[in-house]
């Protein structure tokens, strides 16, 4: 199955472009295909501008579109998901995710703002019309450590949390994966009108 990581902070190198990084190795290493996103990455004038027929932003809006689940991770800033997160998100169309399952990830510099991506993200995430909002992954600068040689080692509670949200999202696109075949079977057996 398709999966996006799709990456909101706006700097480089980013603690949640790691983690969605850990993530989509975690899912590729199960046999799905990952396709990187990083917002920053995609015409700032375009995203500020609202600049829909971009070209890239064009692209970006299509790779979501194909995707089966997006793997959305952002910084919190000032209590809330990241401005870029937001900019992206504004250019989706209103029907952006359906069908889709979403696992949302977000990192801060401390626990104080935890609960930023569920009453922050996870209500635009819904009005996007997604067939699932897995539960949300929090985890601080802190307890996300990276060192150059090593990559990213998370805290065990989050390393935790982790791999239970892998899990949970392998085991939900593989029911979905199956959904659709039992569809394209159905649908292959539809009598044709005459
Ligand atoms: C402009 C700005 C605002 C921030 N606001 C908050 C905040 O309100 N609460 C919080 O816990 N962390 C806040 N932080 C810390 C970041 O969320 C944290 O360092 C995060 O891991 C950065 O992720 P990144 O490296 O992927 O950008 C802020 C950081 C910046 C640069």
């Amino acid at each position: 199955m398709h999966v996006v990581l799709l990456g909101g902070s706006p700097s480089a190198p980013s603690t949640t472009w790691r983690l969605l990084q850990l993530v989509g190795e975690r899912l590729a290493a199960l046999g799905h295909r990952t396709v990187a996103l990083q917002v920053r990455e995609l015409p700032a004038q375009a995203l500020l501008r609202a600049e829909f027929n971009d070209p890239a932003i064009v692209e970006a809006a299509a790779l979501v579109a194909a995707a089966d689940a997006v793997v959305v991770g952002t910084p919190v800033y000032k209590a809330s998901y990241s401005g870029a997160l937001k900019t992206f998100l504004d250019l989706l169309p209103q029907d952006g995710l359906a069908g889709k399952l979403v696992l949302p990830l977000a990192t801060g510099g401390s626990q104080s703002h935890f609960l930023a991506l569920d009453y922050g993200l996870r209500p635009v995430l819904a009005s996007l019309g997604p067939r699932h909002i897995l539960p949300s992954i929090y985890a601080t600068s802190e307890q996300l450590p990276w060192d150059p040689e090593q990559g990213l080692a998370p805290h065990p509670a989050i390393a935790a949390r982790l791999d239970a949200g892998v899990a949970q999202l392998a085991h939900e696109l593989q029911q979905l994966q199956q959904l659709r075949l039992l569809q394209a079977v159905n649908g292959a057996r539809a009598p044709v009108a005459a």
